[in-house]
């Protein structure tokens, strides 16, 4: 089979194609004939840092095309996607569930065949194309676990979303679908306009207003948002809290602008709560497949590129010309 493989300290110019034995599946996993791969900020960093050649990329979605034994969930032919972490099936997130991260820690899905176990698989929406389901594993889980899971929140509560990358994105069409009043910012009129046409109740743009945590105070009447899914880091984090109600939720995802400061370091005023979360569970994204099953939501893709255009995939993620996900076609 073809597959790329991240050579260590390379960047985005070490991604190679290579030719690899066809995997077969063991007792209790499924073979994957992948279709469609998706990028996250993360692959970057991966391309850049990664200490073993490493199939890259968490994020893949295809059809099972032959089962090992004792494996009664999945059949030859099922529609499936694989899940962020090989074993994290339920419950609280532990280091022995988010060891083996998909295209970091262990091989990923930039491969035309891939053997998970079933307690890394889940069943596609069956509204969405094998591209749309690549997008889910990675960013519209964190957007999901970050608002309904942590932050719990209900019906007309509010959430700002940073910026329009592919978690930002996935948040805002998870608030449209549970009816929470989303306030998106972005550094692009644009892309602001865009969000708007994606159910956007309002709209800051962070290059031209730098104080946009003043902007989000006046739209809440000086209250501040019920939540913040924060992936900026370093270049959002006060602000962020200064944005946040008393008693709201601080959601602590990435790091866009610099990793957030930790620990003792963080000034927690106004009784925010701040949770660091991580992906999440085969279970949540479940959960979420049901929501998303049920209004039938179709995730943002940007582009889509083909197998042989890995690299331009990377280069385009990096340049944040995108608003949504950028895909690998396999
Ligand atoms: N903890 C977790 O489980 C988890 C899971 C997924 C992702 N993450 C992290 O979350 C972050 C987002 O990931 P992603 O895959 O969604 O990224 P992405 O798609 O690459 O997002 C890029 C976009 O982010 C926006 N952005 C960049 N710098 C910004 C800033 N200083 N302030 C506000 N917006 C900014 C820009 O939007 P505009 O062009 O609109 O300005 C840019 O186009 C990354 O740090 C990633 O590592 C963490």
């Amino acid at each position: 089979m073809k597959a790329y493989r991240v050579t260590t300290g390379e960047g985005i110019d070490g991604l190679a194609q290579v030719d690899l034995p066809d995997p077969q599946p063991g007792a209790g996993e499924v073979l994957i004939r992948v279709r469609a791969t998706s990028l996250n900020y993360r692959d970057l960093g991966v391309a850049r840092n990664s200490r073993q050649p490493v199939i890259p990329l968490s994020d893949g979605a295809g059809e099972v095309v032959a089962v090992g034994s004792g494996v009664t969930e999945f059949a030859t032919g099922d529609h499936v996607a694989g899940c962020f972490f090989r074993g994290w099936p339920d419950g609280e997130g532990r280091p022995e569930y988010t060891r083996h991260a998909l295209g970091g820690a262990v091989d990923g899905m930039l491969a035309e065949l891939v053997v998970l176990p079933v307690s890394a698989v889940v069943h596609q929406p069956a509204h969405m194309t094998h591209e749309e389901a690549a997008t889910l594993p990675c960013a519209a889980l964190t957007a999901w676990n970050g608002m309904f899971e942590e932050a719990r929140l209900p019906p007309g509560a509010s959430v700002l979303l940073l910026g329009t990358g592919g978690v930002s994105i996935f948040g805002l069409q998870l608030a449209h679908l549970a009816g929470v009043r989303a306030i998106v910012t972005s550094s692009s009129d644009e892309k602001l306009e865009r969000a708007r046409t994606l159910g956007a109740d309002a709209v800051i743009n962070y290059r031209t207003t730098p104080d946009w945590e003043r902007a989000v105070l006046d739209l809440t009447g000086g209250r501040g948002v019920d939540c913040v899914l924060e992936v900026g880091g370093a270049a959002t984090y006060a602000k962020s809290m200064a944005a946040t109600r008393m008693g709201g939720s601080l959601v602590l995802v990435g790091g866009l602008g610099g990793p957030a400061p930790e620990g003792e370091a963080v000034p927690m005023p106004g009784r925010v709560r701040a949770a660091r979360i991580y992906v999440g569970s085969r279970a949540m994204f479940e959960r979420m497949n049901a929501a998303l099953a049920l209004r039938e939501v179709h995730p943002v893709i940007d582009r889509v590129f083909e197998f042989g255009e890995a690299q331009q995939a990377y280069r385009y993620l990096e340049s944040q010309a995108h608003l949504g996900k950028v895909v690998v076609r396999v």
